[in-house]
């Protein structure tokens, strides 16, 4: 197992935005090395309690924190309610998702996250079950493939991509990252300055693999069903995909329903919205980003239950 840490982002504004109170129960939804796990534990009082889930079972077994207020659940973080139910919890007062890969998982070549090391195509989280990147583009319909680097790569060539992946797996299976780096790399025409010509295919297959964006869709009502009045829902999210998710989710949550034109009905019988928004989408500080580049695309959005 990779031993390297992994940077929090955006730590204190995310665990500042929980409000944690001495003695209440918090839910840390994506463990990674407990940076974040810490803070919250540091605010806590004996009586407080901190659930934290990761679905790497590496970030479970590594265990960077040992503390009695603490229990660590390998799990998705969609299953947040049936866990906390089987503990007798209904409530917290409080949720962190500080989503996407940890630095331990990108830099393990093992893990096969990154076009830059060598290593078996694999990009899973969840490493001990599921199909891996390599399944999908051996496997995958030519569309399939096509539909999934466009839209959560956003690659204005994943026709070109999809098409060479085609190509080159009837030749032999792609097995290995840098195998796909360079079959990417030949059909991805421009190069973005500073970028990898990979960057957006890798990034499309992880989501695709790991179902990222459905892990946020399905979580966030959850999330905020399990909230306690006044309890707080904090997010960072680390691309525009991602953090459209949440702005809509708290956007659609924290604004009354419209009622057709002419229905007499005053302002302060609607019914209250489930969250309030607290604030605006709060990015890193450029010292955070000079220290830690990954911190430059982060966004926190914060909401409160009502
Ligand atoms: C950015 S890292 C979190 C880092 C952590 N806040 C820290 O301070 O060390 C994201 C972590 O969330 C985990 N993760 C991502 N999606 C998940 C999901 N749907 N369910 C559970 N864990 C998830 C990943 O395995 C990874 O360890």
């Amino acid at each position: 197992m990779s031993e390297v840490s992994h940077v929090p982002v955006l730590l204190e504004e995310a665990v500042a935005a929980l409000n944690v109170r001495e003695d209440k129960t918090y839910i840390d939804g994506t463990f990674g090395r407990g940076g974040h796990s810490q803070a919250i534990l540091a605010r806590l009082g004996v009586r407080g309690r901190l659930l934290a889930f990761d679905q790497d079972p590496a970030a479970v077994s590594g265990r960077a924190l040992e503390d009695p207020r603490l229990e660590l659940i390998h799990a998705r973080f969609s299953t947040m309610q049936e866990a906390l139910a089987a503990r007798g919890i209904h409530q917290v007062a409080g949720v962190l998702l500080d989503i996407g890969t940890s630095s331990p998982q990108l830099d393990d070549a093992a893990r096969g996250f990154s076009f830059a090391r060598e290593g078996p195509l694999d990009m899973r989280m969840d490493n001990s079950r599921g199909p891996t990147a390599a399944d999908f583009v051996n496997r995958a319909e030519e569309s399939a493939l096509r539909e999934v680097i466009a839209e959560y790569g956003e690659e204005r060539f994943a026709k070109q991509v999809a098409a060479a992946i085609v190509a080159a797996r009837r030749v032999e299976p792609i097995r290995t990252t840098r195998q796909l780096a360079e079959i990417v790399g030949r059909a991805v025409r421009t190069r973005e300055p500073g970028q990898h010509p990979a960057t957006r295919t890798f990034q499309a297959l992880r989501i695709h693999v790991n179902q990222e964006l459905e892990e946020l869709e399905v979580t966030l009502p959850r999330a905020a069903a399990l909230l306690a009045p006044a309890g707080r829902l904090a997010v960072v999210s680390f691309h525009s995909l991602e953090d459209r998710i949440v702005k809509n989710f708290i956007r659609d949550r924290s604004t009354a329903d419209r009622l057709p034109r002419g229905v007499p009905v005053r302002a302060k019988d609607l019914p209250t919205p489930q969250l309030a928004a607290i604030g605006r989408a709060i990015r890193a500080s450029e010292a955070e980003v000079r220290r830690n580049p990954r911190a430059r695309s982060a966004v926190l959005r914060v909401a409160e239950k009502n």
